[in-house]
């Protein structure tokens, strides 16, 4: 039998906050494959959290979403990084990517969620930003999978990244990120708080 690996689902990994040395090791990751072909890995619990909230939100809202990436290497996001400062320059590449070993996408914890919409898959952030208003339906139900909305609109100086609203963190507590949500706190504001 494989041993349960338990990893810290409250940490906190953001500009000042390093990926703590040796947090893969506790980590189960598990392979998906979402519609478009994309290959990745996330960890197991916020997968099932993940496929929860997918069916509450196409059952409930007829909204379908599809799981656009998780865990990431610290060489895939240099790449990320690289790609949008050359793109778009260094002040948007700092607004929306974290640096290498400092983005919560190595921790598996972390999901961007895309959106299908009459047959067209929203993925860029400007097709994303453009379905806001279908984001805010999902955002509201992610304290109940234990979900967080991770960069809020208004909290971009605290979290040091513009508002993402595809962008959700996994907590594994409904009723802590029940109480995050309402309090409409960043998980920065939390975990200074406790
Ligand atoms: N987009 C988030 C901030 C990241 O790169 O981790
Ligand atoms: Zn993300």
């Amino acid at each position: 039998m494989s041993e349960t690996k338990n990893p810290n689902y409250f940490v906190l990994v953001n500009e000042d906050n390093r990926l703590p040395n040796g947090f893969e090791d506790t980590v189960e990751l598990i392979p998906s494959e979402n519609i478009a072909g994309n290959q990745f890995q996330i960890e197991k619990k916020t997968y099932d959290a993940f496929c929860a909230l997918r069916e509450d939100v196409l059952k409930n809202d007829g909204i379908q979403t599809v799981l656009l990436g998780s865990y990431r290497t610290i060489e895939q996001q240099e790449k990320i990084f690289k790609s949008n400062f050359e793109k778009f320059g260094l002040d948007y590449a700092k607004k929306y990517v974290a640096k290498p070993g400092y983005s919560e996408h190595h921790t598996g914890l972390a999901i961007d969620v895309g959106i299908l919409l009459e047959g067209k898959l929203y993925r860029t952030k400007e097709e994303l930003l453009s379905v806001d208003y279908l984001f805010e339906i999902i955002q509201k139900k992610l304290p109940r999978y234990g979900f967080i909305l991770r960069y809020p609109r208004g909290k971009e100086a605290i979290t040091k990244i513009a508002y993402e609203p595809w962008h959700y963190r996994y907590i594994d507590s409904l009723s802590i990120a029940q109480e995050i949500t309402d309090k409409g706190m960043c998980f920065e504001e939390y975990c200074q708080k406790v």
